[in-house]
């Protein structure tokens, strides 16, 4: 399936110059939604990995159906005071601040082969932030799944040593 059809870009969103790709549109096309989980799936076969983890809020709309149709468990990383447990947090700093991610501190055993899917990579800030967060549980990142990529912005880079691995690539 041509993917880059069912995706929305909009140009100059958030601000002048992003041009943003819009993953609703193709969310909310049954056929192109499923085609899509399939797509990520089949990059990782070979791969093997016990549980998932995906950052609110766009990757639980890939990692969690990716989840169940691996029949694997799915653990949420969420912005801070949403998760009721007790929880470990990871700073991280972006190009304008920083911002902090949360995930429960008994979601991932020491030893658990995890698999971070997310629907973008761009700078590799927040996947970043996510691998730190399990590997302070003692987890293992076997494997980095995002939907989409944005070749430009060089996020493999930040994620140097990590398997990454991406369904669809922009260059621009
Ligand atoms: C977007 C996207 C990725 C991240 C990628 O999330 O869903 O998680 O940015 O950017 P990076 O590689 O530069 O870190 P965002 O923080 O906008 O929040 P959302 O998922 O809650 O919409
Ligand atoms: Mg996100």
């Amino acid at each position: 399936m041509d993917f880059k059809s069912k995706i929305r870009v909009i140009e100059g969103f958030p601000k002048e110059g992003i041009s943003f790709k819009d993953v609703t549109t193709l969310l909310s096309d049954g056929e192109a939604y499923q085609a899509a989980i399939k797509a990520c799936l089949e990059m990782l076969e070979g791969i093997n990995y016990d549980v998932v983890v995906g950052p609110e809020a766009r990757g639980f709309l890939i990692g969690a159906p990716l989840a169940v149709m691996a029949q694997k468990g799915f653990v949420p990383i969420r912005k801070p005071g949403k998760l009721p447990y007790e929880t470990i947090k990871h700073e991280y700093f972006l190009e304008y601040g920083s911002d902090v991610l949360e995930v429960h501190k008994d979601a991932i055993k020491p030893g658990d082969k995890v698999l971070v899917v997310d629907d973008l990579l761009a700078t590799g800030g927040t996947a970043k932030a996510v691998c730190e967060l399990i590997e302070k549980l003692g987890g293992e990142v076997v494997g980095l799944a995002f939907l989409m990529e944005l070749d430009f912005l060089d996020g493999r880079k930040v994620l140097d040593g990590y398997k990454v691995l991406s369904a669809i690539n922009y260059e621009s």
